[in-house]
């Protein structure tokens, strides 16, 4: 299946000669949920931007669903909802009137029932009738997310939808989010907050200084280059590692007091059940127990060198 977006050598420098996007490639499979990363300013409002037609691109190609988004910019963009990451709209509308004037602004038919799901699905129902200046942040937030889903788009770009919001809006929009995917919308989301990114992406990509370091399958890159360990605290200090451990992905900690065992998940059982068994038969006694599995937020931190 040719995919829903696709991304060729795509550059953008910005009037001021600023570099933000550096011939950037990817492609977006319809109906799956890809996560952006990256560290402020790496460039990812800026090609989310190109996209949705809202900044133009210096150089490349862009293709939604087969239509060039410079020449047929109408066509994709209808096709586009757009969360952004600026709140950008209206003070003195009414929440129902934003959102029901941005499905026409798609060029759709009014649809009631539409919006009313909308606003339910968001818990704004009961502020229809509010203007935008009568929320708080966080509901104005859930209004930008309403007025992009009000035309039903194929495609929905998420720019850190989730900043400075609630747990509660967090939830709801996860919940939102889910029922999207399972309807087949194509989720492209960005996210400071990695533990979602880990929790609700297929994919991942990783974007720093304008270039998309990788993407790949979430779980694929967890088992690539996430890591177990099992940390065992001594009950005496070893002055070393016997000589009989060594080389076994075990390490000693410089006090002495703590072995750390790097094992294959694929053998865990096994492989922890013989290294407790032989620490046993040499004396080694510990008091205490624990794991710890690399998180895609250290996976992230590793690839950017902790400019986040
Ligand atoms: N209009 C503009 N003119 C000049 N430079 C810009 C403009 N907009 C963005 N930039 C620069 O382009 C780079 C990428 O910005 P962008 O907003 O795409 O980053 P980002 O990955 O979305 O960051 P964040 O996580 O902070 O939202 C930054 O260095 C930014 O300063
Ligand atoms: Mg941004």
């Amino acid at each position: 299946m040719a995919p829903i977006i696709s991304v060729r050598n795509l550059t953008k420098t910005y009037a001021n000669g600023f570099q933000a996007l550096k011939g950037v490639d990817l492609d977006v499979e319809e109906g799956e949920i890809l996560a952006l990363l990256g560290p402020n300013g790496a460039g990812k409002t800026t090609m989310i931007s190109i996209i949705c037609g809202i900044v133009n691109p210096s150089g490349g190609e862009v293709l939604v669903d087969g239509h060039d988004i410079v020449k047929d910019f109408r066509v994709t963009r209808a096709m586009i909802g757009l969360v952004p990451q600026e709140l950008t709209t209206d003070q003195f509308e009414t929440v129902w009137n934003t959102v029901s004037f941005s499905r026409g602004v798609h060029g759709k038919k009014a649809n009631p029932a539409h919006i009313e799901k909308v606003l339910r699905d968001l818990s704004l129902w009961d502020k229809r009738d509010n203007t935008l200046r009568e929320l708080s942040g966080g509901m104005k937030r859930r209004v930008l997310i309403a007025k992009a889903l009000s035309h039903e788009p194929r495609i929905l770009f998420l720019d850190e939808p989730t900043a400075g919001v609630d747990v509660t809006l967090r939830r709801d929009m996860w919940k939102v989010v889910e029922s999207l995917r399972a309807s087949g919308v194509t989720i492209i989301l960005t996210t400071h907050y990695i533990e979602e990114a880990e929790e609700i992406a297929d994919r991942v990509g990783v974007i720093n200084g304008g270039s998309l370091l990788l993407v790949e399958e979430k779980d694929e890159l967890m088992a690539k280059l996430g890591r177990k360990q099992l940390i065992l605290d001594l009950v005496e200090p070893l002055a070393n590692l016997p000589q009989r451990f060594a080389g076994n992905g075990l390490s000693l900690e410089p006090d002495g007091l703590r072995l750390v065992y790097d094992f294959d998940k694929d053998s865990e059982q096994e492989s922890i059940a013989g290294l407790l068994t032989r620490l046993g038969q040499e004396g080694i006694h510990f008091k205490d127990l624990s794991t710890r599995q690399t998180s895609l937020e250290d996976i992230f931190v590793s690839l950017v060198g902790g400019s986040k």
